[in-house]
């Protein structure tokens, strides 16, 4: 039986109730509970991902309306290859699919797609789309999708250490040079800025593998509510929350 949903018994936050100068500029998705969403419901795993491109497709629609900078989301983890071989190729061919569908409308929107993670080891169809995508949106100015496919955080840090040895066995990088601010630049997100904001929809309160770095100081939101059924109002309610955080970087507050 589907169960009830956290936002049945919430009050709503519209965006009239938003601080439109203090929306976080980068928000971070893990977008959980595709197949939960699916089986509750009587259809194979894969419809639940079909719903999810469609959800998507809506926060998508919503956050390139707001001023905010950067949506990153999390599609394809490395972990999620252990998934039987019908759900991997159904994800990589909806995923492939719906970013050549989209791209035109993606690319008149100004929107700039990157993606975290090694695109390299993807199927042909996807890695072509993907790189297509990368090339054509790379110098658009608008809001930036940065989508991790066979990404995994740990992953990201240990290629970033290498990259670092690497360079400083040829005598191309001084490792005294080394900080916090530096090895940014080895990262998968490179000049992006830090998420501000990172949510997690399907009910798990973990990260799983997701911007560990890069969410050193990001503030977390988790909900109940599905994926396939996440929508600009839910959205609405995480900013909400968001805003009415302190957010001291580990310093203490103003009043004390
Ligand atoms: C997790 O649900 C979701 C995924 C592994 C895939 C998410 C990908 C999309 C929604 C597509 C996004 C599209 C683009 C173009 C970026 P789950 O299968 O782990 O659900 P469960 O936890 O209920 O099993």
């Amino acid at each position: 039986m589907a169960r009830p949903l956290q936002k049945d018994n919430e009050a709503k936050t519209t965006l009239k109730d938003l601080d439109l100068n203090r929306l976080p500029k980068h928000i971070a998705i893990i977008m959980d509970g595709n197949g939960r969403w699916a089986r509750e419901r009587g259809f194979p795993r894969t419809i639940g991902h079909k719903k999810g491109i469609d959800a998507f497709k809506r926060i998508l629609e919503f956050v390139s309306s707001l001023n905010i900078e950067v949506l990153s989301v999390y599609a394809f983890s490395t972990e999620n290859w252990k998934r039987p071989k019908k759900e991997v190729d159904t994800l990589m061919e909806l995923l492939s699919s719906s970013i050549k569908k989209q791209l035109d409308k993606i690319n008149r929107k100004n929107i700039q797609i990157r993606v975290m993670g090694c695109i390299e080891d993807l199927p042909c169809e996807v890695k072509k789309n993907l790189k297509k995508a990368i090339e054509l949106t790379k110098n658009n100015k608008g809001l930036i999708v940065n989508i991790g496919i066979n990404y995994g955080s740990r992953r990201e840090i240990v290629e970033g250490v290498k990259t670092v040895c690497r360079r400083v066995m040829q005598g191309q990088f001084d490792l005294e040079t080394l900080n916090e601010n530096s090895f940014k630049n080895f990262l998968d997100t490179k000049d992006l800025r830090d998420p501000d904001l990172v949510i997690r929809t399907g009910g798990e309160l973990r990260l799983s593998n997701f911007m560990l770095w890069q969410s050193a100081y990001s503030e977390l939101w988790f909900t109940d509510v599905y994926w396939p059924e996440f929508d600009k109002q839910d959205l609405i309610r995480a900013i909400y929350d968001y805003q009415q955080r302190e957010r001291r970087f580990g310093g203490i507050s103003i009043e004390s």
